[in-house]
């Protein structure tokens, strides 16, 4: 058997088309969404991801400010930045860039961020609101993946899901979403005893762990839709995933590829966000 791809690029395209024309009704009553996006430091990972969401936002037609500031940054001026863009009514949601350098607690950073801007969906009043099933912004990786699955017209309610990787920005947001589409949920990490014998059982399963080869063929129950958050790089330098995609492929029912996959769809959702905060304003 061989999988289905989900292609994270084609429904990426077809979101933002949509993103595109909500931004061209919104400019027309005036007001053009706008994202604000601050870099510390020169970690080449996170300039190309911040290149990647500066441009979305010109595909889109958005507003978007990037600042960059060197790793001497002291954390109260960075916290004073934040509170200028909370208080600049041009910009409707504020992404400061992680990891942060060392010297700077991230989490006091992200607090900072107005929950009303907060389109990174990480501040624990965003992560309150998903656990409580209120209105709030969602992390854009984990609503990717819920995305994809509905582009498959994937019926969640009864199924089993297992996430593998417990991170505040993927693994734990992941499973509440899966949770509150009726999924039972399994979180497994680095202490799950056998993580084969959950896979096993799993009709969903979602790596997202940072690692090569987490999940192989052998894992994978036939027929099971596998999505993949993992950026990693193999020994030839080439981007790859969690998942032994050549194996599990030969396995799966459904499967999202690196890249392609989850990546693109991250920005999309970042786009959705800072779009809805926008549109909430103008309500
Ligand atoms: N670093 C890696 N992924 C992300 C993300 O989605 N948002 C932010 N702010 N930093 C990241």
């Amino acid at each position: 058997m061989t999988a289905q791809l989900i292609d994270g690029n084609a429904l990426s395209k077809q979101l933002r088309t949509d993103v595109s024309a909500r931004v061209t009704a919104l400019k027309a009553r005036g007001i053009t969404p706008g994202l604000a996006v601050i870099l510390v430091g020169d970690n080449p990972a996170s300039q190309v991801y911040v290149r990647n969401k500066v441009k979305a936002c010109e595909d889109t037609g958005m507003h978007s400010v990037l600042e960059t500031w060197p790793v001497t940054m002291t954390e109260a001026e960075l916290l004073a930045r934040v509170d200028a863009m909370n208080r600049d009514p041009s910009i409707h949601g504020i992404l400061v860039q992680l990891p942060l350098p060392a010297h700077m607690n991230a989490q006091r950073v992200i607090e900072a961020i107005s929950p009303e801007k907060d389109v990174d969906g990480f501040h624990i009043a965003s992560a309150g609101a998903l656990m409580t099933g209120l209105p709030g912004f969602w992390p854009c990786t984990p609503y990717g993946c819920m995305k994809m699955l509905e582009s498959i017209g994937y019926e969640l309610k009864g199924k089993h899901a297992v996430v593998i990787g417990r991170s505040n920005i993927v693994g734990k947001p992941m499973a509440m979403m899966l949770l509150q589409q009726n999924a039972t949920v399994t979180i497994c990490h680095s202490a799950t005893k056998d993580l084969k014998a959950m896979t096993l059982q799993a009709d969903v399963i979602v790596a997202a762990v940072g690692k090569r080869n987490v999940l192989t063929a052998d894992m994978v129950k036939p027929g099971a839709v596998v999505l993949d958050v993992g950026m990693n790089r193999n020994d030839e330098g080439k981007l790859c995933g969690d998942v032994d995609f050549a194996s599990v492929k030969e396995v799966a029912g459904w499967i999202t590829p690196v890249p392609g996959g989850v990546g693109p769809m991250t920005i999309t959702m970042l786009m959705v966000n800072t779009l809805e905060s926008a549109e909430r304003r103008a309500a």
